[in-house]
């Protein structure tokens, strides 16, 4: 993390190279000082103009380029950047997704990161991962996107291409607070040579499908205003209704999966449903049940 954070502090703080041995800590009110800034595309005057929340995207830290907006929400969050607090960025240089794979970041897309601190068992986290895709799919209705699907567990997916990708990680803080950084990618001003030849076929953006610029401004003001109503759900333990949106989207559910777990063979079976804990239920080919919390899910049909 401290590479990245100092690079950040050089691009677009200009603090010289020399800096390479401070503790990072010290910078943190300066990250968060650049981050109040607007940047050619994200505009924190936008997103909050009428953003109907009560705490989540009340605080906006804006960049135009950092390596991961889940490093630098990481990060802001160990330094007592609370609960609702967003980070966006323009661009990233390592994006990350699920699976230790990279994630392709370039202008025009929609990165950003929510730090939550829910107070609940860390056994329910998975089902924060499916509240966030139902907000997702929620705020691209809202957009004009006719028939988004949740692919297990949170991929975004239109006409069946990928269009959106959430990584959720868990933070110790020092205090032992456990923080949750939700991060979300969402294609939204992307042509289709903005992906690298290997996912041209299976992912799209929201300017492909809807045949239009989006504003990502408000794209994100939507996005925000949809998570603080499921997390709310979430808050109030109404984890079945989560589910039951989840289920009405699902794109999994009723189709022959190949199951990949890290160290396990894998395996195929019929996706029969969700539990109550956000596992996907699949029937193998000896009848037997096997509940999936993760792990990466293939559709075969
Ligand atoms: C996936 O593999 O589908 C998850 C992709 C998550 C990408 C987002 S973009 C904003 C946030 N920052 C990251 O580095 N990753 C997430």
């Amino acid at each position: 993390m401290k590479d990245e954070i100092l690079n950040l502090l050089k691009k677009e703080a200009k603090i010289s190279d020399e800096i390479d041995d401070a503790d990072i800590n010290d910078f943190a009110d300066l990250i968060e000082e650049i981050g109040k800034n607007e940047t050619n595309h994200i505009k924190s005057s936008e997103i909050s103009k009428d953003l109907n929340t009560r705490y989540i995207g009340k605080n906006l830290y804006i960049y135009n380029e950092v390596s991961s907006t889940n490093t630098i929400a990481q990060f802001l969050s160990q330094n007592g950047i609370g609960n609702g607090s967003v980070v966006v960025a323009e661009k990233q240089t390592a994006g990350r997704g699920r699976s230790g794979k990279s994630w392709e970041s370039p202008l025009g897309g929609v990165w950003l990161s929510v730090i939550l601190t829910p107070d609940v068992d860390y056994s329910k986290i998975p089902l924060i991962t499916l509240a966030t895709g139902v907000a997702v799919a929620k705020a691209l209705e809202r957009i004009g996107v006719e028939n988004p699907e949740i692919k297990w567990p949170n991929d975004i997916m239109i006409n069946g291409k990928k269009v959106c990708g959430i990584l959720t990680e868990g933070v110790t803080n020092f205090n032992s607070i456990k923080n949750v950084i939700i991060g979300v990618g969402i294609d939204a001003n992307l042509s289709i040579e903005d992906f690298p030849k290997e996912l041209q076929a299976k992912t799209t953006s929201l300017e492909i499908e809807l045949e239009r610029k989006i504003n990502e401004n408000l794209l994100i003001k939507i996005f925000l205003e949809e998570l603080e109503q499921t997390i709310e759900l979430f808050n109030s333990e109404a984890y079945e209704e989560i589910l039951m949106e989840w289920r009405k989207r699902s794109y999994t559910i009723g189709k022959i999966v190949e199951v990949k777990k890290p160290h396990k063979k894998p395996y195929d079976g019929y996706a029969i449903g969700i539990s109550k804990e956000g596992a996907l239920i699949v029937e193998k080919s000896d009848g037997s049940l096997e509940k999936v919390i993760s792990g990466e899910c293939i559709i075969k049909n």
